[in-house]
């Protein structure tokens, strides 16, 4: 009788034990599936910016054709710089901004993958052709900063850099202000 008792307790034991990692099993393949779902999203598409653009004309019309390409100030009094990474600079390759104001950096390629990091910053991306990156960010202070491409690009990469010119806000307003699209270029 007794022995009976104990074999249905641990029948009993047995199959909430099994209940148990039923659970688990159901909470581990959805931790697996979420994975797999993640990595697969963020392997398609560059993780800094998802909008496509087609790398093929990009010189003939819209935002980066030449005409358009360097600092744009905004109603609201921000800055967008549109800059295109290719084979092998940065058009353009000074790249001027005012000091105190929000930035936003708009690039893209029209060849292969270039690097786009700004020396002394948070500004590091990459730029993959079809798509737009995108980096806000804001200067505080007046200084030079390196920009040099950061993902091989192929021979011509080592010498792949511009320049990154803040200036003060009174000065931009003074001497680029006029341009509808700045860079120091020609200075
Ligand atoms: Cu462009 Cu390295």
């Amino acid at each position: 009788m007794a022995e009976a008792a104990d074999a249905r307790a641990i029948d009993g034991v047995d199959r909430s034990e099994r209940r148990w990692a039923y659970v688990v099993a159901l909470v581990v393949a959805f931790l697996f599936v979420v994975i797999i779902l993640t990595g697969v999203h963020w392997a398609a598409q560059p993780p800094s910016n998802v909008e496509a653009i087609d790398a093929s004309r990009l010189h003939l019309s819209g935002e980066f054709m030449e005409a358009n390409l360097g600092t744009a100030m905004q109603p609201d009094g921000s800055a967008v710089v549109r800059v295109l990474a290719q084979q092998y600079s940065f058009v353009p390759a000074c790249i001027v901004v005012p000091a105190e104001t929000r930035v936003v950096f708009r690039a893209t390629s029209p060849d292969v993958v270039h690097g786009f990091l700004i020396a002394d910053t948070n500004v590091n991306t990459m730029v993959v052709p079809g798509f737009v990156a995108e980096v806000r960010t804001r200067f505080d202070k007046p200084g030079e900063h390196l920009m040099p491409c950061h993902e091989y690009c192929s021979t011509g990469h080592e010498g792949m850099w511009a320049r990154v010119k803040v200036v003060d806000r009174s000065e931009f307003q003074r001497t680029y202000a006029a341009q509808p699209r700045a860079n120091c270029e020609r200075r």
